[in-house]
């Protein structure tokens, strides 16, 4: 099962009638019967989202940001020359599933929440390389805890050769196929031992992009929080809310930049950053066999406070900045 603890109940469906999206209805069914000749089979026309659903303390059941996921949702699927998704779909099947599945959603405390992943699949015969004609949407989800190890806890990751997208790829929407590409580099960087592998930039291999399904951001000596801007890298909704959090709530600088490898000591405190990741602090970082170790190899200080905000946003515990909270009644 990988991420998740266990399997939920209840999901939605959705499909495309001559292009254009028709209401869905949950289900309990987990299997997709669809045509062998299917797009999402051969030519990869598939995309995906995460985002979580958390309980506070009172109870209450909150989403974060859900808008920037589907705003991004549908640069991908113009990417994808699929249709776009209306907003009443797309949060009426992420709400009727959280609803549904709402016995599944981790009590606050234990620092669990629920992963819900919407998707879009081309669907339907289709033997040619061309956009298919027909489409599924559909939304589950599961419980979860952290995505690397448990809690906040330093770990050591290694730059690879290898790209998981390229300078104008598909890099900047979540399409299956940039994690089908990174299936490799990590399978070998986890084999030597590493929590993950940092992608270069596809061009010049000398900049910092990702840290395999997470951006990438450090703290400079001098304390500014910086993060990479690429055209290959996944625009992340937990590094915008960060930089603002670093710049907002702690009133620190910030910018985004290139991130060269070879001066990645400019760095005191290193983190990779996304819905499942959370903050993950990266202890070291190996790029051809050099080892650079963040600070003394701990957790940072400032690192901490980001994620002690971020994660009190989540769960209610910390008032959200306007617009961020999306409660599901
Ligand atoms: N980068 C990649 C490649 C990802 O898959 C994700 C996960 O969504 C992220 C970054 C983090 O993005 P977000 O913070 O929006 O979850
Ligand atoms: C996410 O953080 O939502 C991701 O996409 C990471 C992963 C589980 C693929």
């Amino acid at each position: 099962m990988g991420y998740a603890l266990k399997e939920t109940e209840y999901r939605y469906r959705a499909y495309t009638k001559n292009g254009v999206w028709q209401v869905g209805k949950l289900t309990t069914d987990k299997y997709i019967s669809i045509h062998e000749g299917s797009n999402v089979f051969h030519y990869g026309q598939a995309l995906f989202e995460g985002l979580k659903a958390y309980k506070t303390k009172a109870g209450k059941i909150q989403l974060f940001r859900p808008d920037l996921n589907f705003i991004r949702i549908n640069e991908g699927l113009r990417r994808l020359v699929a249709p776009e998704l209306p907003e009443d779909l797309f949060f009426a099947a992420i709400i009727e599933v959280v609803k549904a599945n709402q016995d599944d959603i981790p009590e606050y405390g234990n620092g669990q929440s629920l992963y819900i992943r919407p998707f879009v699949i081309g669907q339907g015969m289709n033997l040619g390389v061309k956009p298919s004609d027909e489409y599924l949407f559909s939304v589950f989800c599961a419980p979860v805890g952290t995505y690397f190890a448990g809690g906040l806890q330093a770990l050591d990751f290694v730059t690879t050769d290898y790209d998981r997208a390229s300078a104008n790829g598909t890099g900047q929407v979540k399409v299956a196929g940039n994690y089908a590409a990174s299936l490799y580099p990590r399978s070998i960087a986890k084999s030597a031992g590493y929590a993950g592998v940092i992608y270069l930039d596809p061009l010049t291999h000398s900049k910092i992009d990702e840290v395999g399904a997470a951006n990438f951001f450090g703290i400079t000596h001098d304390n500014v929080l910086v993060t990479p801007q690429s055209s290959s890298i996944l625009p992340s909704i937990t590094k915008r809310s960060i930089l603002y959090i670093a710049e907002h709530m702690l009133g620190m600088k910030v910018e985004e930049r290139d991130c060269f490898i070879d001066n990645i000591s400019e760095f005191k405190e290193g983190g990779a950053c996304g819905t499942a990741a959370i903050i993950t602090p990266l202890k070291s970082v190996t790029h051809k066999g050099k080892v650079t170790q963040f600070g003394d190899g701990k957790v940072g200080s400032t690192i901490k406070k980001i994620y002690d905000i971020l994660v009190g946003i989540y769960y209610g515990d910390i008032e959200a900045p306007e617009g961020w909270i999306r409660e599901i009644k």
